[in-house]
C-alpha cells in the first residue's frame, strides 16, 4: 500500500519522502513503483516523460525522523500492528512539523487509539486507501474521536486533488469497507471449509453473478490473508460477537505462512508474474 500511496502523489507532483526500515525495502518499493509506472505508460493512461518525473518525485529514506521533518502530511503505512503503530505515531509527533497532518492507511485500527499516542489528536485521521492505489477511486476518511474538522477539510480536497472520490465515515470497527467486505470474505472461506463448494466454484459464482472483479478468495489472497485475519479479529473484539470470528482454515492458512500473493500461495498458487491463476493444490 505504502508504494501505491507514493505513486499516486508523485504522479500528481507531489514531492514525496518515501520511508521504510531498510534500504532492500526501499529499493523493491522503488522497482515496484517503476513497474507500475511502465505499465500505465504501455497503457497510455501516463505519458513517458510523467513516469520520469513521477520517480524524480520520490526520495527515500530509512530514518523517520530525517523523513518527515519538514513534512506537511505523513500517510502511514506499516504493518497492521497496534503496538508498531502507536510506536511509530509517538516518533512521528516528535518529528514532524507542528502543523503537520499524521494520517493512517490503517485498514481497521481505532484511529482515536493512534492519535491517543501522540499530543496532537486533533491533526490525526485515517486515509485509507483501496489497493490498488492508483487504480481505485475511493479514500475512506476516518474521523477519531479528536479530529478537527478542518483536518478532515483538508483531506478531502487532498483527495479530491489526487482525483480521487472521498467519504467520510466515524471511528468504528473496520470503519465501513472493511466492516462490511471482511464478513464476505470470510464467508466465502467458510463455504470452503465446509465443502459447500470449491475455491472455482465459490469465486465463480461471486465474480459472474455479482459482477465483482475477482472472487472473495482470490481478493482475500490479493489482499493478503494475514490482514484479513487481522482485520476480522479487530471486528471480532471491538464488536464482541461472534459472527466475525475468523474461519478456523483462515486462521490455519495464517499460522502455516500460506498468505496470498505475498507468499506465492494462498486459496490459488501464484507464478512469478500473478498471471497464471491455479487453485493451490490443497483445494483441489
Ligand atoms: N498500479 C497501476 N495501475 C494498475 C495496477 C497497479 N498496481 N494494477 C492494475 N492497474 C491498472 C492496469 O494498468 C489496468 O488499466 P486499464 O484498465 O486502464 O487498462 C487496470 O488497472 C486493470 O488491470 P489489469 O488489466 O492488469 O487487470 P484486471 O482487469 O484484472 O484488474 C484489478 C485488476 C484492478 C486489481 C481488478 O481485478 C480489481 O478491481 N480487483 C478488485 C480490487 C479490490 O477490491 N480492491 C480493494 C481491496 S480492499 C483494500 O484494499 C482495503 C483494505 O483495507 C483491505
Amino acid at each position: 500500500m505504502g508504494n501505491g500511496i507514493a505513486h499516486l502523489f508523485a504522479t500528481k507532483n507531489f514531492k514525496v519522502n518515501l520511508v521504510d526500515t531498510s534500504k532492500d525495502k526501499l529499493d523493491d518499493a522503488i522497482q515496484l513503483i517503476e513497474k507500475n509506472l511502465e505499465r500505465q505508460v504501455s497503457k497510455n493512461i501516463i505519458a513517458s516523460d510523467k513516469k520520469q518525473n513521477a520517480l524524480q518525485n520520490i526520495a527515500t529514506f530509512t530514518s523517520i525522523r530525517k523523513g518527515v521533518e519538514n513534512a506537511s502530511i505523513v500517510i502511514e503505512a506499516a504493518t497492521e500492528n497496534i503496538d508498531l503503530k502507536l510506536k511509530i505515531f509517538k516518533e512521528l509527533d516528535e518529528a514532524a512539523p507542528v502543523n503537520c497532518i499524521l494520517a493512517t492507511n490503517t485498514s481497521s485500527i481505532p484511529i482515536t487509539k493512534i492519535g491517543s499516542a501522540t499530543k496532537r489528536p486533533q491533526q490525526v485521521i485515517g486515509m485509507h486507501f483501496m489497493n490498488p492505489v492508483p487504480v481505485m477511486k475511493l479514500v475512506e476518511i476516518i474521523n477519531g474521536y479528536d479530529t478537527d474538522k478542518k483536518v478532515t477539510d483538508e483531506i478531502i480536497e487532498l483527495s479530491k486533488q489526487l482525483g480521487k472520490t472521498p467519504y467520510v465515515v466515524k471511528d468504528y470497527p473496520g470503519f465501513i469497507a472493511n466492516r462490511i467486505l471482511m464478513p464476505m470474505l470470510n464467508e466465502a472461506v467458510y463455504s470452503l471449509h465446509e465443502g459447500v463448494a470449491g475455491v472455482e466454484e465459490i469465486d465463480s459464482i461471486m465474480k459472474l453473478g455479482m459482477a465483482h472483479p475477482m472472487g472473495p478468495l482470490q481478493l482475500a489472497d490479493f489482499i493478503g490473508l494475514d490482514v484479513c485475519h487481522s482485520i476480522l479479529k479487530v471486528l471480532y473484539e471491538g464488536f464482541g460477537n461472534p459472527k466475525y470470528a475468523p474461519c478456523p482454515l483462515l486462521s490455519n492458512m495464517v499460522n502455516a505462512n500460506y498468505l496470498g500473493i505475498k507468499t506465492g500461495e494462498g486459496f490459488y498458487k501464484y507464478s512469478k508474474n500473478n498471471k497464471d491463476l491455479a487453485v493451490s493444490k490443497r483445494f483441489v
